[in-house]
């Protein structure tokens, strides 16, 4: 079996979570994961399963990741497809920022219909920003820190192996 962790990020939060999903997944044997930045991939012939996922920002997962899914949507479809996306709204993990994280990957499942969705808390730090964009996260007193909870993400991870490789 193998399997592609596929992600997109813009300050590396994302690319992190995506390197320890694949860990998981291939440490517990019966499969070879690669996990790539989809800007560097061309499709998805060869693999069982992909898991995609990206950062948030304004909403949306970024635009490389979703045109990602869209180029690929027919080969998508013939595989199980789990996605993920890291975010700061889940840095309070409460059912109402579930469901507004979970909506922001409405338009990608309208693409793909997901065996499963990881919705993580990221990392806000203003030093990785471009100036404008610091500029504007502290005016908005957005909170800084690496929020995610590596033990949600290894478990998600966990869990999802029978799904992926049931194809
Ligand atoms: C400009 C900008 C916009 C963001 N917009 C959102 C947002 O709309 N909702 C949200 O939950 N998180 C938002 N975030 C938080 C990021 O999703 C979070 O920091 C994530 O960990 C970034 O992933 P990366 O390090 O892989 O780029 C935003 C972050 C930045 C810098």
């Amino acid at each position: 079996m193998k399997i592609l962790v596929a992600y997109a990020t813009k300050a590396g939060s994302t690319a992190e979570v995506a390197a320890e999903i694949g860990r998981v997944i291939e440490s517990k044997g019966g499969c070879q994961v690669d996990v790539r930045p989809v800007g560097k991939l061309n499709g998805v012939d060869g693999y069982d399963a992909v898991v995609i996922g990206s950062a948030i920002r304004a909403g949306k997962w970024l635009p490389e990741a979703t045109k990602f899914v869209e180029k690929h949507r027919d080969a998508l479809s013939q595989i199980p497809v789990a996605l993920f996306t890291v975010c700061l709204t889940l840095k309070d993990d409460t059912e109402e920022n579930r469901r507004t994280v979970a909506a922001y990957l409405d338009p990608v499942r309208e693409v793909v219909q997901p065996v499963e969705m990881g919705l993580f808390a990221g990392v806000m730090d203003y030093s990785n920003l471009p100036f404008i964009l610091r500029l504007m996260m502290k005016a908005m007193k957005s909170p800084q820190g690496d929020f995610r909870d590596w033990e949600a993400i290894r478990t998600w991870a966990a869990d999802l192996r029978p799904a992926l490789l049931k194809a």
